[in-house]
């Protein structure tokens, strides 16, 4: 049985993460174990950086976004040494849990770090990019959407005004996954994802037929793993007779207060996280399948690729009529 359970917040953030680095500490203390959270990522554990987490510590912080333990993206911990020196901090502090809140970068650097330490490795899903597999959704996916889908319903209005096309770009890494599903709820004309390449000439013409039917003003939602945005709205500025407007919604989408969906989300995972070291099971992620919490093999959701349900695309065209 587990008796400290250390907890990291790796590559990037994503709102909601506080809301896991309570639920994990308050658990954990109910079932008697002690908890400390490394700082700055892997960093951390590089540095012996650490410090005490207990239900008062971790007070007042569901509703932030970002991580009160920050993070870091730490390429000194895939050098030649740094994943034994992790290991030796885990040791060092009796460590015999270790709680990896990320991304599936993170999953991958604690399956590397499995492979050096007796400690208990349990992953939870936390980005806005929602590309982890083994999970439907990913702590902080929900909160990244809504923001997106703030910003551009202000975008629509200015559009609308103006008669123009914006090409609207959001986060996603290399993934559609938050582009699709801002797409759909914004009523975007157009989805750019790299899943499914187009071409500018097949934008173009579809643009072109809604200027036909009446349909001047226009949204497209590009992922910012669909390529180079800007260039492609100067492009389609330049061979249609539309005006059209880039704007790239940047690290907005990163930050803000996690809604409801997240905390909920967050609090869950933290839960299932606690009860599989009580389980003594470890090189696990948590996640949500089909309305449930579950866990799976931590390597395969580190090394698997998440499918994208590319049907939706087709309910989005329906819906851009
Ligand atoms: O993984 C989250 C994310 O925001 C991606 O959507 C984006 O591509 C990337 O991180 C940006 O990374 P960084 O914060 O290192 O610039």
């Amino acid at each position: 049985m587990v008796t400290t359970i250390g907890i990291v917040t790796s590559g990037g953030d994503a709102p909601g993460m506080n809301a896991a680095i309570r639920a994990v500490t308050r658990i954990a203390h109910a079932k008697g174990l002690q908890v400390i959270g490394f700082e700055r990522g892997w960093d951390g554990l590089l540095t012996n950086t650490y410090r005490k987490l207990t239900p008062r510590t971790v007070g007042g912080i569901i509703q932030l976004g970002g991580t009160m333990l920050h993070t870091l993206r730490c390429p000194a911990f895939e050098e030649p040494g740094g994943v034994e020196r992790a290991a030796e901090t885990l040791s060092m502090n009796n460590v015999e849990g270790l709680v990896v809140i990320g991304g599936d970068g993170s999953f991958r650097g604690a399956v590397e770090l499995s492979k050096k330490s007796d400690a208990l490795m349990v992953g939870i899903p936390a980005t806005i990019d929602n590309d982890v597999y083994g999970t439907d959704e990913t702590i902080g996916f929900d909160t990244a959407v809504n923001t997106a889908v703030g910003a551009i319903d202000k975008i629509r209005d200015t559009a609308i005004s103006h008669e123009r096309i914006f090409v609207v770009e959001v986060m996603g890494r290399k993934r559609g996954f938050l582009a699709l599903e801002v797409g759909i709820c914004v009523g975007a004309e157009v989805i750019l994802i790299p899943e499914k390449p187009v071409t500018l000439e097949e934008v173009n013409k579809l643009m072109e037929e809604n200027a036909k039917k009446g349909k001047k003003a226009g949204i497209i939602v590009a992922a910012e793993g669909f390529g180079d945005s800007s260039k492609m709205a100067r492009e389609m500025q330049r061979q249609t007779e539309s005006e059209v407007r880039l704007s790239i919604l940047g690290y907005a989408q990163r930050g803000g207060s996690p809604t409801a969906r997240s905390r909920l989300l967050a609090s869950l995972f933290a839960q299932k996280a606690v009860e599989l070291f009580c389980e003594a099971k470890g090189n696990m992620a948590v996640g949500l399948l089909n309305g449930k919490i579950i866990s799976t093999d931590l390597k395969k959701c580190s090394e698997t690729r998440k499918p994208l349900d590319l049907s939706l695309l087709d309910t989005a065209n329906m819906l851009a009529t």
